[in-house]
């Protein structure tokens, strides 16, 4: 089978190519713009293998995208590439609203004017908005997004149902937990925590720390990809959660633990704007369909993670150069200490 994966060099869609990869049934032309986020260091372990293509570009952009299917013809698109951080699409929201909606657009047009075979679009459990405990969201929760981000993910759900509904174009939609794990842009809770705790620095906990996600260790997501891929039903959503809630505060602190770090690193900074306090969702429906499970416990999953960053030092400063910089006052400076 062969894939077309928009979006293989950032954190999820990286790791997903390294798992195709793996599997020698598999093809994978993965196609990227390489933003910020977009990272070939994380393929450095599949470059040279025949069953792989790296092709640059936006998938915004309607002729590239047209003459890659037309030239490949994939069996299969899995659609990864998006602006994925709230904070940035609070500071920023144009490139988020420009490549999430409109290049998922540009995607399945081109998909439905090709006759793709199977269009997988990778979404968040975020477009379901907070919900109070003990709530838990399945796929006919309604949806309630908060910020131009998840809104951003929820519109391209929409695009995405409504080309299988009217042109039957045969789109399957996963709505995953957080992520973490190795190769992640220490933009996101987790690898920007490791990495201030790795160098002393402080860590800045938005509000209270109290806001619940639930966690999930990459590779879970894409063996769950995956298992939506080969077994999932047209037209269908499919939650993929890490059924591992947490405050961020005791996150943050297992972090401190695992690093051997001291608590007097905590910062609490102002809130963020509009912040979602609890996300929740069920993945009983992709486990009783597909038989998928998460595997990684996540204390054991975090020690892999935090491994990796120890070891990856090099990886960190390169991708904290220059733009990083830039972000990270525009985020941080402003936010005063509670
Ligand atoms: P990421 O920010 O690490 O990587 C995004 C990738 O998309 C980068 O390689 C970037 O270069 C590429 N890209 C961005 N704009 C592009 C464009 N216009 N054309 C082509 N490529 C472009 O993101 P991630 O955390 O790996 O998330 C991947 C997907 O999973 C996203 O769709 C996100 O919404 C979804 N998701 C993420 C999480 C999470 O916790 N990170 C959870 C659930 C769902
Ligand atoms: P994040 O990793 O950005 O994911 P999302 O907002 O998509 O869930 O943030 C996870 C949680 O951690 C969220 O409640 C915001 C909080 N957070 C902080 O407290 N401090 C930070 O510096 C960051 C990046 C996030």
């Amino acid at each position: 089978m062969k894939l077309l994966v928009t979006g293989g060099a950032g954190f999820i869609g990286s790791a997903f190519v390294r798992m195709a990869i793996a599997r020698k049934d598999l093809r994978v032309i993965n196609f990227d713009k390489l933003t910020y986020a977009g990272n070939l260091e994380n393929l450095t372990e599949v470059q040279d293998n025949d069953r792989y293509r790296f092709v640059h570009g936006d998938i915004c952009d309607q002729r590239l995208v047209d003459s890659i299917l037309a030239e490949e013809k994939p069996d299969a698109i899995v659609h990864f590439a998006a602006e994925s951080h709230v904070d940035r699409s609070i500071l920023s929201p144009e490139p988020v609203i420009q490549t999430n909606i409109h290049g998922t657009f540009t995607l399945l047009e081109s998909a439905r004017r090709l006759a793709t075979p199977r269009f997988v679009h990778v979404s968040t459990d975020e477009v379901y908005g907070s919900l109070e405990a003990p709530l838990e969201a399945t796929e006919a929760y309604p949806l309630n997004a908060s910020s131009p981000y998840s809104a951003s993910k929820a519109a391209s759900d929409l695009l995405a149902r409504s080309y299988f509904v009217t042109y039957k174009l045969p789109v399957v939609i996963t709505r995953a937990s957080n992520n973490y794990g190795p190769h992640q842009f220490p933009e996101k809770l987790i690898p920007l925590m490791i990495a201030n705790a790795l160098e002393d620095r402080p860590l800045p906990v938005y509000g209270d720390g109290m806001q619940v996600r639930d966690w999930l260790f990459v590779d879970d997501h894409c063996r769950g990809i995956l298992a939506v891929l080969e077994k999932g039903r047209d037209g269908e959503i499919y939650n993929i959660g890490g059924n591992r809630s947490l405050p961020n505060l005791d996150v943050v602190r297992k972090v401190l633990a695992i690093t051997g770090k001291a608590e007097s690193l905590i910062r609490y900074v102002t809130d963020r704007p509009g912040h979602d306090r609890r996300y929740a969702l069920s993945s009983e429906k992709l486990m009783r369909e597909t038989g998928w499970q998460p595997v990684t416990h996540f204390e054991e999953g975090l020690a892999r993670t935090v491994e990796w960053y120890r070891n990856n030092p090099a990886w960190v400063a390169r991708v904290r150069s220059g733009e990083y910089r830039t972000y990270y006052e525009k985020n941080y400076g402003n936010r005063d200490t509670q």
